[in-house]
């Protein structure tokens, strides 16, 4: 496991909007997928105040990694989120978003639909993926137990029983394929689950990473894992 520690969660959060932008320079294509949840926010907030311009002039596709099953305007949406914080200042003309438009049908179709347009686009490999972890070892909507983990193709619906909500996601073949990952995770709570991944569990984070050529854990002093401290 390949780690950069940051002293605290503003070091992290400026860490990984450099960590983000050093990946994305040079030409050519890209395609960005995007965690959502509570700690990427502020690492938008940077990138779209004071980092979009260095990357403004190459071909980006940004993508939602995965995204709660609630309107475009609710407060829980990843795609509102990311478009008051990476788009706030607008979107760069070279730029395109690709969310899940859940305001167009039902679990099932709505990721149909992402799908479709994914292949509209002729997206073949995700350049760049983002990964937030929940406690439970989830990244994106792959939850623990549920079928999301076996789905294939580009995006599936999944109903998470803990949270009583359906969720659509990019699947775990896509986003195993990132040409890099960056997890980025603070904070004591989520210490616990990365001692987990480092101890060999097989969890939704671990099955994403599993064989990834280039991933990196970006975390704060509080999320280290002490065994791997200690491993050293
Ligand atoms: C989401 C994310 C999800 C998130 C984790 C961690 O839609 O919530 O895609 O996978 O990254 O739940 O969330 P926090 O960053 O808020 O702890």
């Amino acid at each position: 496991m390949n780690f950069r520690i940051f002293e605290s969660v503003d070091e992290l959060t400026s860490g990984a909007a450099d960590a983000i932008l050093d990946e994305l320079r040079g030409d050519g294509p890209a395609v960005v997928a995007l965690s959502g949840g509570s700690t990427p926010r502020p690492v938008y907030e940077i990138l779209g105040s004071v980092g979009m311009d260095r990357i403004a002039s190459r071909a980006i596709t940004w993508v939602t990694g995965d995204e709660r099953f609630v309107p475009p305007d609710h407060p829980d949406s990843n795609a509102r989120m990311i478009q008051q914080t990476l788009f706030a200042r607008g979107i760069p003309p070279a730029h395109q978003f690709l969310r899940f438009e859940t305001e167009n049908g039902d679990p099932a179709s709505v990721a149909a639909a992402f799908e479709g347009r994914w292949r509209e686009l002729g997206i073949e490999r995700i350049t760049l993926s983002i990964l937030g972890l929940g406690s439970d070892g989830h990244t994106a909507s792959l939850f623990p137990g549920t079928n999301a983990l076996d789905a294939g193709g580009v995006a599936t619906e999944v109903f998470v029983p803990r949270l009583d909500t359906w969720r659509v996601t990019l699947t775990l073949p896509v986003l195993r394929e990132a040409a890099t990952m960056f997890v980025v995770a603070a904070g004591e709570d989520k210490r616990a689950v990365i001692e987990r991944v480092a101890a060999g569990e097989e969890l939704p984070i671990s099955r994403v990473l599993q064989g990834a050529g280039n991933a990196w854990w970006l975390v704060d002093r509080a999320a280290y894992p002490k065994i791997a401290e200690e491993s050293k």
